[in-house]
């Protein structure tokens, strides 16, 4: 495990995460072993916005991230010279904060003449699975399911990628946020929501469970935003807890359904779950349960893996570098639609 000068320093991978409102920087020794993992949220700033604005974000990713940098350097007992590469996102997400920490990346591979790479956000999720389980390679399906994407793609191997569904108009994460803040529980509403199920009724609303029998495998979560907003104009002494709860067994659903079937028809015997909304609980003990009873293994990183980290952006730079051989030159912009 040496480092690409050919030394026998171990190869270290200093990660930086900024595409959102999360300010992260992380050193991964070799494939995957997290060193370091600093995360600092920026939920509190946002939270009377109700949402992420921007340039907000951008503002406070400029502040903190040479601390949160590091930090994360501290706690892994390196230098910025025992690094062997730079990996900060480049898309997508919001063109100001992934400005900043691909900027950031860029200006200190420059200063130490050192290897840099640009990383995929979604590819970042899918290798918190590699640093859970790096005994478990693909193929697999993988169901990418956060504030900002809700996708299924069939991973034949790292580096290579089919979509196979998307949603067409909101995240499932994005849904939960809105409905949240519809019924008064602050920004973002996914643990809230989590944690408010747990003393509601399931069966208490008849909400819509949108796409889930269609046979494409794409999504779509406004609907049932919309559906919640005319329940509770119409019944505004409703529970949030039966409204916390109904809602997530519509989206519980709809995920568990499109996900297992796409296992079985691309014949994968495998499926995992990242991102931030795979931290709900609901949705893993529903998964869980399906794929034992389907015969399909699945598995969900650790939830600090599965919300936004630089840990998974250094494992999927340091994949791209040392496997297929990247690195980026400095003119690299970052791109808020990349796909995958
Ligand atoms: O992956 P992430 O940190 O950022 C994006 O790439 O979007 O995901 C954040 C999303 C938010 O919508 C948040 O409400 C949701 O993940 N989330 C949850 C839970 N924890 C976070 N949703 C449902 N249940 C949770 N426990
Ligand atoms: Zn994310």
């Amino acid at each position: 495990m040496t480092d690409s000068r050919g030394s026998d320093q171990p190869f270290l991978t200093l990660g930086i995460e900024t595409s959102c409102d999360e300010t992260s920087a992380a050193v991964v020794r070799g494939e995957a072993e997290v060193l370091s993992n600093v995360v600092y949220s920026q939920v509190d700033l946002h939270a009377r916005y109700g949402g992420v604005v921007p340039e907000v974000a951008s503002r406070n990713h400029v502040v903190k991230l040479p601390y949160v940098i590091d930090e994360a350097l501290a706690k892994a007992g390196a230098r910025p010279a025992d690094v062997s590469l730079f990996a900060a996102t480049s898309g997508p997400g919001l063109i100001g904060p992934l400005l900043v920490g691909l900027c950031h990346a860029k200006g200190m591979a420059y200063a130490s003449r050192t290897p840099f790479v640009g990383v995929n956000h979604l590819e970042g999720h899918l290798f918190a699975h590699r640093i859970a389980s790096p005994d478990l390679p693909p193929p697999f399906v993988g169901l990418i399911v956060s504030g900002g994407h809700t996708l299924l793609v069939d991973v034949a191997r790292y580096g290579e990628y089919h979509v196979i569904g998307t949603t067409v108009d909101d995240a499932a994460g994005e849904a939960i946020d809105k409905i949240g803040k519809m019924i008064g529980i602050g920004y973002p509403a996914g643990a809230k929501i989590d944690e408010l199920a747990n003393h509601g009724d399931p069966a208490a609303i008849a909400l819509p469970r949108p796409m889930e029998g269609s046979p494409s495998f794409d999504f779509s979560f406004s609907g049932l935003k919309t559906a919640v907003l005319y329940h509770v104009r119409k019944n505004p002494r409703e529970r949030r807890e039966d409204i916390a709860a109904s809602v997530l067994a519509s989206v519980v659903s709809v995920l568990t359904r499109k996900s297992l079937e796409a296992a079985r028809r691309f014949h994968r015997g495998r499926l995992v779950v990242v991102g931030g909304v795979a931290a709900n609980a609901h949705l893993r003990a529903a998964l869980t349960a399906e794929g034992q009873a389907r015969g399909v293994d699945v598995r969900f990183p650790p939830i600090a893996l599965c919300t936004d980290n630089a840990a998974m952006i250094a494992a999927a730079g340091g994949f791209r570098h040392r496997e297929l051989g990247e690195s980026h030159p400095l003119s690299l912009s970052p791109d808020p639609s990349l796909g995958l």
